[in-house]
């Protein structure tokens, strides 16, 4: 997944990609790149470096674009970078997506004497916006350039001799922004945010044309659209730092106001989606990552609260499932970024088989968004930091509260999670990170860890793992208690941190032997509790929610592993080989 980023305006263009490309580096950072225009011709930066490293000077213009990258195809370096050129350097391109024909397309246009300069799928638009801009206008020249693309493309492009900035998408989100005598093009909102909240999501083959404002076309017949612009409910500050020193950080202190976000949405709207589920023959929540692991929560909430047996898949393993899809089965699929290829090609295959789909995702006008029968917005605000926090609890709560509207005690639902908002606000205080951050100075060089937990809390072992690997690069596996003594026991060490989830529900008794059965063989047991116990070599005491407890017990392990990473050397929001949104199956 890359970022990408387009403007035109009076302002000075280079500043405003260049701290737009910032809002988007969660996207992909190994390598960024500008191109404006300059006098008559094109200016074209590239680097191989994180924006942050950059002391350079950048050129005043007023038409240019951006972009910031995650490597797929060829390796990082300047040469890969984009913008990509054409041979006379007077066409920059920027693509997000996946060219799956570019190894024939690059033959071909070799073959007209085309050069390339790079290894990357993207360089092949760019010669083919020149090649048809030697017979049509520019507009034009994109339109032709896209019939021969196979795959998944959100481009924008800019030519020395024309005023305008181009931008298409299909299977990669694009957005237009809408200010007063300025337009923007971006994968995301965040990119622009300080500009305007006024906003046009871009459909798949649809093309924006930034000149005086924005017009708008069908790729596929050329002719003009009608689009109608939104307002985006949330604000600059909500999609910036503030004074906190990374994303991760801040929006795992947010958790108070994402749960009582969730809390917030119509009784109406949950409701309806009860209904659906209640009406449903076969119900499938498919997810990918943390989302997952939200959804295998609910399953365990479904089965206490509605009795109902909720099938969870993981998204990339769903398309084996689809002889058992029928018409009357409703597929869940819960998304925070609405980009995730796994989930894209999981409502595909759910599609054809005449499969209701309602989301749950959090970003507005996504692909996902778009692809779905309804859908429930999150409103967790942007989620910036390319780990899972607040999106995660939101996604529990708005999951339980689902479950007790289905068997009409969405009140109770809703007091519920407004207790764990509560828990979170706890949770999340200075005092409580006191001893998380001992915890984590203590466990710093550890290179293996155990998290264990039983029941609703076996998906909270998974998140916890999964936070811990991704962000701190430690090795933790994550697997419900019960399955220690079937294999991997025999990987105890002495001194073997273990986190092991507790609360007061009808797991307890047995977690607790699950974890005396490690600690007999050296482990070092962290408790995550609301009461202590004999067992814990550390005790890390969360509030009693009840029910809620799914929800907020893996705050402590969210601060956990940013504390751990941060004594590790390790950037929180910019973890190695690892991306906001996995656009690629
Ligand atoms: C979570 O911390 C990870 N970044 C990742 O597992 C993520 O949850 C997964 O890629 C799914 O993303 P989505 O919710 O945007 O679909």
């Amino acid at each position: 997944m890359c970022g990408i980023i387009g403007y035109k305006g009076p302002e000075n263009a280079s500043e405003i990609i260049f701290t737009g490309l910032k809002r988007l580096e969660y996207r992909g950072y190994d390598s960024w790149g500008i191109a404006a225009k300059k006098d008559r011709g094109l200016f074209s930066l590239k680097r191989a470096e994180k924006l942050g490293e950059f002391e350079g000077k950048l050129p005043e213009t007023h038409t240019a674009i951006g972009h910031s990258r995650w490597a797929t195809h060829g390796g990082v370096s300047e040469r890969n970078a984009h913008p990509h050129l054409s041979c006379d350097g007077n066409i920059a391109v920027v693509h997000n997506g996946i060219i799956e024909n570019y190894q024939e397309l690059r033959k071909y246009l070799m073959s007209k004497g085309h050069l390339f300069s790079s290894d990357t799928d993207t360089e092949v638009i760019a010669h083919l916006i020149e090649d048809y801009a030697k017979a049509h206008p520019f507009r034009e020249s994109v339109l032709k350039a896209i019939e021969h693309l196979r795959g998944s493309y959100a481009i924008v492009a800019i030519k020395a001799d024309e005023d305008e900035v181009i931008g298409a998408r299909k299977d990669s989100p694009l957005v237009v922004g809408i200010g007063d005598g300025e337009c923007f093009l971006a994968s995301d909102v965040p990119a622009f945010i300080d500009h305007t909240k006024k906003v046009v999501f871009l459909g798949d083959e649809e093309m924006a044309v930034l000149n005086n404002g924005a017009e708008f076309y069908d790729v596929v017949t050329g002719k003009e659209i009608e689009k109608e612009a939104t307002e985006v409910e949330w604000d600059a500050e909500q999609a910036s730092k503030g004074e906190f020193e990374h994303y991760m950080i801040k929006e795992i202190s947010e958790q108070k106001d994402s749960l009582l976000r969730a809390v917030a949405h119509e009784d109406k709207t949950l409701m309806d989606i009860a209904d659906q589920i209640n009406n449903a023959f076969g119900v499938f929540f498919v997810a990918c990552g943390s989302s997952y692991h939200a959804a295998l929560t609910a399953s365990y909430i479904f089965s206490k609260i509605t009795k109902k047996h909720i099938n969870v898949v993981y998204a990339s393993e769903f398309p084996y499932y689809e002889d058992f899809l029928t018409e009357r089965t409703l597929m869940i699929p819960i998304s925070q970024s609405g980009e995730t290829a796994d989930v894209m090609a999981a409502v595909k295959t759910a599609k054809k088989k005449g499969t209701k789909i309602l989301s749950i995702v959090n970003v507005m006008g996504s692909s996902l968004m778009r692809a779905s029968h309804s859908c429930l917005l999150m409103n967790s605000g942007p989620e910036i930091g390319v780990l899972s926090t607040k999106t995660y609890t939101s996604q529990v709560a708005l999951l339980t509260m689902l479950a007790y509207a289905c068997v009409g005690k969405l009140k109770e639902g809703k007091e519920l999670v407004r207790k764990a908002a509560e828990a979170a606000e706890e949770l999340t205080s200075a005092e409580s990170r006191i001893k998380i951050v001992e915890l984590a100075s203590k466990l710093h060089k550890e290179e293996h860890m155990f998290s264990i937990g039983r029941g609703v809390s076996y998906p909270t072992a998974l998140e916890a793992a999964l936070k811990v690997k991704e962000v701190a690069y430690v090795n933790c596996l994550g697997f419900c208690g019960g399955e220690a003594k079937h294999g991997s026991i025999a990987l105890v060490y002495d001194g073997m941190p273990c986190l092991v989830f507790s609360p007061s529900d009808e797991t307890k008794a047995d977690i607790l032997s699950n974890a005396m059965e490690l600690k007999a063989r050296g482990a070092y047991i962290i408790g995550v509790s609301p009461e202590n116990n004999e067992t814990f070599d550390c005790h890390i005491k969360v509030p009693d929610v009840g029910d809620g407890n799914a929800i907020v017990d893996i705050i402590p392990v969210q601060l956990f592993s940013y504390y751990l990473a941060k004594l590790r050397g390790c950037d929180p929001d910019k973890p190695k080989h690892l991306a906001k949104a996995v656009t690629v199956r």
